[in-house]
């Protein structure tokens, strides 16, 4: 039985991994994501068929009830959520997952309080899945609106820094002292539940995507040490993925907005996007109708789209697709320019592209397109801001200096869309905004392409 048990882990490994594999690309993710489910589901079923030892039945009716709860919850939410409340939606799944690490850990303390080495993994699994909860539970608060300001405490650093080392220094004791005292246990949660709260608070609502794939890479190491503590290699192989995965994650998004890590952490980067924007550049700026976008387009050679935030949060992607295709038909070169952050969550854009059909070659990734501004006639730049901001190159004082952008100034005409003046994520003012060479085409992004469409129709 063991052995079919193990055998059964290792193929529920393989999917895992290959899973991984297929999510990195559009066009095969639906499928990886199915391979990584069945892969659970053939584990989940063979932990509980294969399970060696009596177990009561009212505990399989409480395992099946927990799963059947948690799926028709997670079902519908999952079906329900917009494409724009997704990192929350993964912020709260993240948290369920730190909860359960945290949980196996407080259940199983009594049963392992003669054995350091497994007490280790118990304390080790109970400090990072409560962090990873806390905090999951503050970033899903943070964005979805219920706590829209960064919190800072004052002397935080040397606050959170003194909280930190307390957890360590209990969890050191716990294991080293070889109480049974379950109180300990508890205390420890309470501490690192606090740690958890107080390490998201401060940072900035811009961050958060990076923080909650930082909380996803803690959730995946608790889930690891509970598979060290079970010798369950299903359980350490997921764990270890998730970690991992969730590591190189945040480390692309801190790299795509030229950050550290530590920066994201301690700088509250976006602060400025709670309190309203601050100085920036002023001067005229050039407003243009549907139909002067459209006769632009009509006789330009190469355009390049530019998605954003307000793509997503219109749902232009079909409208977009339309349009690209009018002018493909009308013998227009089109591209989309994607930069890594643009959106909410690590390849917003892709996949919102990819659900309309948009050809995945005719995105192009920023450091491609860069170099060809120079020769492109028009850019239309669709409810992006932060990413084509050249106060990231021009201004040391900007929150987003620093970060690498796409460079659309460099077109020879530049039409942004978006429905007012306001600032993006980061809060700050948009200079591009000003310049000679760019034109603003004011509304709601579905509606504003959907009138460039019928302009172009009547051409
Ligand atoms: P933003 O800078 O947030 O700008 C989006 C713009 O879309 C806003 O200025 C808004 O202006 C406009 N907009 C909103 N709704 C609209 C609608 N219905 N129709 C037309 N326009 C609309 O977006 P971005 O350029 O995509 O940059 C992303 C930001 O998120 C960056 O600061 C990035 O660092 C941050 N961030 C992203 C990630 C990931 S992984 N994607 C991770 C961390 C941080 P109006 O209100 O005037 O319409």
């Amino acid at each position: 039985m063991e052995y079919i048990k193990e055998i059964i882990y290792l193929i529920a490994s393989v999917t895992f991994v290959a899973g991984l594999k297929l999510l990195g690309n559009p066009n095969s993710a639906r499928k990886g994501n199915l391979y990584a489910a069945a892969g659970m589901i053939l584990a989940i079923a063979a932990t509980l068929i294969l399970h060696e030892g009596e177990v009561a039945t009212i505990v399989y009716v409480l395992i099946f009830a927990a799963i059947a709860l948690g799926t028709i919850v997670g079902w519908m939410t999952a079906r329900k959520v917009k494409m724009t409340q997704m990192p929350e939606l993964v912020s709260l799944f993240n948290g369920m997952g730190g909860a359960c690490a945290a949980l196996i850990s407080m259940i199983e303390f009594e049963h392992y309080t003669d054995q350091p080495s497994k007490v280790a993994m118990i304390a080790a699994g109970m400090v990072i899945g409560s962090v990873s909860f806390s905090g999951s539970m503050i970033a899903f608060m943070k964005l979805n609106g219920t706590m829209n300001k960064a919190i800072r405490l004052p002397k935080y650093n040397i606050l959170n820094t003194v909280l930190m080392i307390a957890v360590v220094a209990f969890a050191v004791y716990l294991v080293a002292s070889g109480t049974d005292n379950v109180l300990l246990v508890y205390t420890l949660l309470a501490l690192a539940l606090l740690y958890g709260v107080l390490f998201v608070i401060p940072i900035g609502g811009a961050d958060m995507p990076v923080v909650i794939s930082l909380l996803n890479s803690f959730t995946g190491l608790a889930a690891a040490f509970g598979g060290f503590l079970y010798g369950n290699m299903v359980m350490l192989t997921g764990g270890i993925l998730v970690g991992s995965a969730g590591t190189i994650l945040t480390l692309a998004m801190c790299n795509a907005m030229n950050r550290p890590l530590w920066n994201v952490i301690f700088g509250a980067f976006g602060e400025q996007s709670a309190a309203g924007p601050g100085e920036g550049p002023t001067g005229n700026i050039k407003e243009v109708m549907a139909g002067d976008v459209a006769i632009l387009m009509n006789y330009a050679q190469r355009v390049v789209i530019v998605p954003g935030y307000g793509l997503a949060v219109a749902q232009a992607q079909h409208a977009i697709h339309d349009l690209e295709q009018i002018l493909v038909s009308r013998g227009v070169e089109v591209k989309y320019a994607i930069h890594p952050v643009a959106g909410r969550m690590p390849g917003h854009m892709n996949v919102l592209l990819a659900e309309s059909n948009v050809a995945y070659e005719k995105l192009v990734e920023m450091e491609d397109i860069n170099p060809e501004f120079p020769n492109t006639d028009v850019v239309l730049v669709v409810g992006a801001n932060d990413v084509v901001n050249p106060a990231a190159h021009n201004d040391p004082s900007s929150p987003i200096y620093g970060m690498p952008i796409l460079d659309v100034e460099n077109a020879k005409q530049v039409i942004v869309n978006k429905r007012s003046m306001k600032p993006g994520y980061a809060g700050i003012e948009n200079e591009l905004f000003f310049h000679d060479n760019t034109s603003m085409l004011f509304g709601d992004a579905k509606a504003a392409i959907n009138k460039v469409i019928a302009e172009l129709k009547d051409m």
